[in-house]
């Protein structure tokens, strides 16, 4: 690597009480987890576990790119999250729970405790929830998320969590997919001072043939629900009455821990599987690396239990490590574009982590906000999702977090299950826009498609090349998905190695910045949708006869969808089925069958899609010109070339 450039040193007084302290003692730990894989991963493992039963094997590849961590050990995740500190914490603060109106409170690891194992006896005793059991938690911000989470893990149950933004459709495939018995959710929460249901979404996701036999209902906003008799369970009439005491399951390191849904290039969101204890040996290294999180420190992470960062680093990373995690309801720009700085004076937020948009949106409404409150407690400022500009990235540095503040830009996956590419707040020099290096232990490179490595400054694919502990195990139900998603693409030295699906490129210090998918995937608000999932939906559209769609540049989300559609009759243009009823309903399908965040921000109408002879569209294309750019490729393959500027044309009229 040449001599590293800085653009902002870390702060030195922060440097000097942090876990690795500079870049010297970065690149100690990494030589040493590349001369001595497992035997980095072994101390690791043997120093923050505590085990039931110690492991035999660091790492069995025999059957790559099925890999077993640990094998031959057992655990339990709840134990490892709550248990354990009792110890030495039981009167700290675990969760910090702040309600969308401002009222707050403190749930103690000892009420942790409480509350995590009467939810476990509560699912065991009075559902029959067995070990290897699917539950899906469709839930809002609240505390009580996360105590289903643990007492999954307490009694060996898998969860999967659908975020709450997602339509009853979307909820029922993956009910359907995981094959659960059991959905957890409540009546609604409260956003912007008004109640909002999910139940409703629920009840209408279970009309038909289900799986789901029951259904636990947390009240919140207290709102009238429907109720069906014997179906239907409420956690608050029922909580009260379950024993405090839950023996935990013992499970083998690799037994699943929870599924999660994510969007993929090609058909339906895959159930990515995510198995014990690599995942939460790795959320809790890298919440204490990539953080610096000290004993006495307030942590807030402003994702949503849905996404994975809500699962790694609001719940199983600062559990896992005993720092007090912040759990908010509302929106950060309510009741105005101050409250997330609110938030940050009244608890004395040491650590603050939140996505690009969300920046975006802080800095665009509320420039000075910032200064108005006292945000001296902050030392260290994540990003996560999607790259991040470099005027949002200074704006945070410099008016967020003073110019003294380290930045982590991290770089990851669903599929990481925890931090791949970061700063270490105490140790890396950091660059606007660059997620600069990867972690101790994770063996990032770019390469071409042959495995051959990328020349400074020339985009390639961005490959993990060895196995690590929070990685993919499986994608739900699919073997062959699993193969073919992610060790299907580039190969190094013959052997298939862990393609992410993004670009990237090195920088003269040896740095990574992220370029984005290289797949057809769409980065909206740090959130993937897949084109393929996207279009089908369009495609049910009575009027459509073809769709293709885009990811396009947007100032605050960084991409938004672009549908470019051929309709299989004309418009009436003074009629009723003009270009805005279409487009309406065009919306209206995707909100019903994905969900609000998968609308299009712009659909036109057009000729025809560009085509090849066999039958492929160019979407580079079609992002150009989405993108208002000249067209610079050859076009000449086409079936139909003149579609090009017919195409154009409209964008450019509408
Ligand atoms: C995709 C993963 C990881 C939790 C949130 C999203 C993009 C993620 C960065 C970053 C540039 C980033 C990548 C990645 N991404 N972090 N720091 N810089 N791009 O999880 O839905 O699994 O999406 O988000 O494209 O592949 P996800």
């Amino acid at each position: 690597m040449s001599e590293i450039k800085p653009v902002f040193k870390p702060n030195r007084e922060f440097a000097k009480e942090a876990r690795i302290k500079n870049i010297c003692e970065y690149n100690e730990l990494q030589e040493w987890a590349r001369e001595d894989y497992e035997g980095f991963w072994d101390h690791y493992a043997k120093e923050k576990i505590d085990w039931i039963e110690p492991y035999h094997t660091v790492l069995d590849e025999s059957d790559a790119p099925f890999v077993k961590w640990f094998d031959g050990g057992k655990l339990n995740v709840s134990v490892q999250c709550v248990d354990r500190h009792l110890k030495t914490r039981k009167n700290k603060a675990a969760i910090i729970f702040e309600g969308d109106d401002g009222d707050f409170r403190t749930i103690t690891y000892l009420e942790l405790h409480f509350n995590v194992n009467k939810m476990a006896n509560l699912l065991k005793n009075e559902f029959g929830v067995k070990k290897g059991d699917r539950v899906v938690i469709y839930m809002p911000m609240i505390p009580e998320v996360a105590y289903a989470m643990l007492a999954c893990a307490r009694i060996g149950a898998i969860h999967s969590i659908v975020f709450g933004g997602f339509s009853s459709e979307a909820l029922r495939d993956r009910i359907e997919d995981a094959d659960a018995r059991l959905v957890i959710t409540a009546d609604g929460a409260f956003r912007k001072e008004k109640p909002y249901m999910l139940k409703p979404v629920v009840d209408k996701a279970l009309a038909g043939n289900t799986p789901v036999e029951k259904v636990l209902v947390v009240k919140r906003n207290f709102e009238e629900i429907e109720w069906v008799e014997g179906r239907d369970y409420s956690y608050n009439d029922m909580i009260d009455r379950q024993p405090v005491e839950c023996e935990p399951e013992p499970m083998e390191s690799e037994d699943p821990l929870f599924l999660l849904y994510t969007s993929g290039s090609t058909g339906k969101p895959k159930g990515v599987q995510h198995n014990q204890a690599g995942y939460i040996l790795w959320a809790q290294m890298t919440m204490e690396w990539v953080f610096d999180v000290k004993e006495n420190d307030t942590y807030w992470c402003t994702a949503d239990v849905g996404w994975i960062t809500g699962h790694t680093y609001i719940v199983y990373g600062p559990l896992a490590m005993g720092a007090t995690t912040v759990m908010f309801e509302g929106v950060p720009t309510y009741p105005d574009a101050g409250r997330a700085w609110k938030m940050v004076e009244k608890y004395r937020i040491s650590q603050f982590y939140t996505a690009p948009t969300a920046i975006r949106v802080l800095h665009s409404t509320g420039e000075h906000e910032p200064e108005k409150y006292d945000l001296s407690s902050l030392k260290v400022l994540g990003t996560v999702g999607e790259p991040i500009d470099p005027p949002a990235w200074e704006w945070y540095y410099e008016v967020v977090g003073n110019s003294k503040c380290a930045i982590v830009d991290t770089y990851w996956q669903t599929e990481t299950g925890g931090h791949m590419i970061s700063p270490l707040p105490g140790a890396t020099p950091i660059k606007p826009g660059c997620a600069t290096l990867p972690l101790p232990g994770i063996m990032a490179r770019i390469v071409d498609v042959e495995g051959n490595e990328k020349e400074v400054g020339e985009e390639g694919y961005l490959c993990i090349t060895r196995p690590w502990p929070s990685q993919i195990r499986n994608v739900w139900g699919d073997e062959a998905r699993y193969r073919k998603s992610y060790f299907g693409d580039v190969k190094i030295d013959g052997k298939p190695v862990y393609f992410t699906g993004d670009g990237a490129v090195y920088d003269s210090d040896g740095y990574f910045t992220i370029i984005g998918r290289m797949d057809d995937v769409i980065n909206v608000s740090g959130h993937r949708m897949g084109t393929a999932e996207v279009e089908a939906v369009i495609n049910e559209d009575e009027d459509v006869a073809e769709v293709a769609v885009v990811g396009r540049p947007h100032s605050i989300k960084g991409e938004s969808i672009f549908a470019y559609v051929v309709l299989l009759k004309p418009l009436d243009d003074n009629g009723p089925r003009d270009a805005a009823y279409v487009k309406k309903h065009i919306n209206g399908i995707i909100k019903a069958e994905i969900g609000n965040i998968a609308m299009c921000d712009d659909i036109v109408f057009v000729p025809g899609l560009p085509k090849t002879r066999s039958g492929k569209i160019m979407r580079r294309i079609l992002r150009s010109i989405a993108k208002g750019e000249a067209i610079t490729q050859d076009t000449s393959t086409l079936e139909d070339p003149s579609v090009v500027q017919a195409i154009e044309k409209v964008v450019k009229g509408s």
